[in-house]
């Protein structure tokens, strides 16, 4: 199958995650009428859900494209952060059997979405936890490998992870302190920890093992994606 199934109200969710979906159109709208109204009306009543399965989809693709290769047999138990609808793990799911996913996410839209660099101030969400595991389950991942938590409410899974991924949201928008001291607690000496930074040298300080593993200009903020494991201290 080259797309993904959609359930309703995914759509909108998976544009403001991935702001790359909409074309030239939907581009000027959002210049025209302004971010409240591109986020809350336009996104709501005017995508097409069967075009955007299919271009998120193929976007996926490339995306695991720049990861497969370091994802071992052995490793079993994943963690996403900031992983919007998940579809990254719904094709690692389709590649690689018996995995487990946790997923720490937000259940909210934030009212005007900016793209910005919240720091340690990171109140910017787009995502609704319920929709989330719907697309996950409709994409073939069972209820049993699913393990969803939201960022704001619930306690976070306390188990050494293998692989953490966080794709344009850790380090990205807001900084990797927010998460820290947690990930201290969940990693193994040789978790892979991979995740887009828009300051890449920064992290040879923090960890004994940074790997830059694809280099992005073309996105909002223009950022080096990283493998890193091994916490310093
Ligand atoms: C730009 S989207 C990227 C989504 C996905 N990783 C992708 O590549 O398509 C950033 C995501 O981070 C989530 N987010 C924001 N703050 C977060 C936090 N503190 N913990 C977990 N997720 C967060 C947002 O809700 C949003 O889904």
């Amino acid at each position: 199958m080259n797309y993904f199934i959609l359930p309703s109200k995914a759509a909108r969710l998976i544009v403001l995650q991935r702001i790359e979906l909409i074309g030239p159109f939907f581009k000027k709208l959002r210049k025209l009428f302004g971010r409240y109204i591109f986020s809350n009306f336009i996104t709501k009543y005017f995508l097409k859900s069967e075009l955007i399965g299919k271009k998120y989809h193929s976007i996926m693709i490339d995306e695991f494209s720049t990861i497969k290769k370091f994802i071992k047999e052995e490793d079993k138990l994943f963690l996403s952060i900031g992983g919007g609808m998940g579809g990254l793990e719904v094709i690692i799911n389709q590649s690689l059997d018996n995995k487990n996913y946790s997923f720490i996410e937000r259940n909210y839209v934030s009212k005007k979405v900016k793209y910005g660099w919240g720091g340690k101030i990171n109140d910017e969400a787009y995502n609704n936890l319920s929709v989330q595991k719907n697309f996950l389950q409709m994409n073939g991942m069972q209820n049993s490998q699913i393990n969803i938590f939201d960022y704001d409410k619930d306690s976070l899974p306390v188990t050494k992870f293998d692989v953490i991924i966080s794709l344009l949201s850790l380090d990205y928008h807001y900084d990797f302190e927010v998460y820290m001291d947690y990930l201290k607690k969940v990693c193994k000496s040789d978790t892979k920890i991979i995740f887009d930074t828009i300051r890449a040298d920064y992290f040879i300080k923090v960890f004994k093992n940074v790997e830059v593993i694809k280099t992005q200009e073309n996105t909002v903020h223009k950022s080096k994606r990283v493998l890193c494991s091994n916490f310093l201290d």
